[in-house]
């Protein structure tokens, strides 16, 4: 799955934006985006302010994409599953900010949602594992979390092996996905490592066809492992 981040967008255009990844070409016969990712940010939980509830409404009606909320933000108890209850199907909160989130994850599946668990780069997974249980996605931060268009960080991709081999033991069921720094070059280490979904703001957005920029990345990952990836 590949999911265009908004963040690199152009806000005033958010409807457009959204538009240009829904359909990998211009026939509209080759996939599209399959989630559209939006960063919420709240200026406490991260040194950076975007947008929230009502923005995502509005694209929830602009949009047939299903929303992925990444909510960048402290309290996520109490302000996540209002992004639920707007229709997001994926709505992820951090594991470093959420106070009680085994209730977290039964709120955000109670109104509707997927719910996301996310961890920061130096944020270890194994205290995490039992918690994962509750969860449907895990994003792992392969960036810190507040700007689009920094490096990726490989490190992170020993968590996204793990993750995978709980997945694969039967230990844990979970979409993995990865958020920050993914591109041309960095995407086929990440569909290597195990990931599901892969974010992308700047190199999508940056492009000058975000659309075909969709199915470039979308190439990339098959080209990693066709077996896994032709169904
Ligand atoms: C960063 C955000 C990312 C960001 C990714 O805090 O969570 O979703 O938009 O942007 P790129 O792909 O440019 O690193
Ligand atoms: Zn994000």
């Amino acid at each position: 799955m590949i999911a265009p981040s908004i963040l690199s967008a152009d806000f005033a255009r958010l409807g457009e934006e959204a538009a240009a990844v829904a359909r990998g070409d211009a026939d509209g016969a080759a996939g599209g985006a399959d989630w559209l990712h939006v960063d919420v940010m709240d200026a406490h939980f991260v040194p950076n302010l975007t947008i929230g509830l009502p923005v995502v409404q509005s694209l929830r009606a602009a949009t047939d994409i299903p929303l992925d909320c990444h909510l960048m933000i402290e309290d996520p108890d109490r302000w996540a599953p209002g992004y639920a209850e707007a229709g997001a199907r994926n709505v992820t909160v951090h594991v470093e900010a959420a106070h009680d989130p085994v209730m977290l994850a039964r709120n955000l599946r109670a109104a509707g949602a997927l719910a996301g668990l996310s961890i920061k780069p130096n944020t270890p997974l194994d205290p995490y594992v039992e918690l994962l249980a509750h969860y449907d996605t895990l994003l792992v931060m392969s960036v810190e979390p507040g700007f689009g268009g920094q490096s990726f960080i490989p490190e992170v991709l020993d968590k996204v092996r793990a993750a995978r081999r709980s997945i694969d033991t039967g230990h844990l069921r979970l979409l993995v996905e990865i958020d920050g720094g993914i591109n041309a070059d960095t995407i086929e280490q990440a569909a290597e490592a195990g990931v599901d979904c892969f974010v992308a703001g700047s190199a999508v957005y940056g492009a000058d066809d975000p659309g075909r920029a969709v199915e470039a990345l979308r190439d990339s990952v098959r080209r990693t492992n066709p077996h896994r990836w032709s169904s």
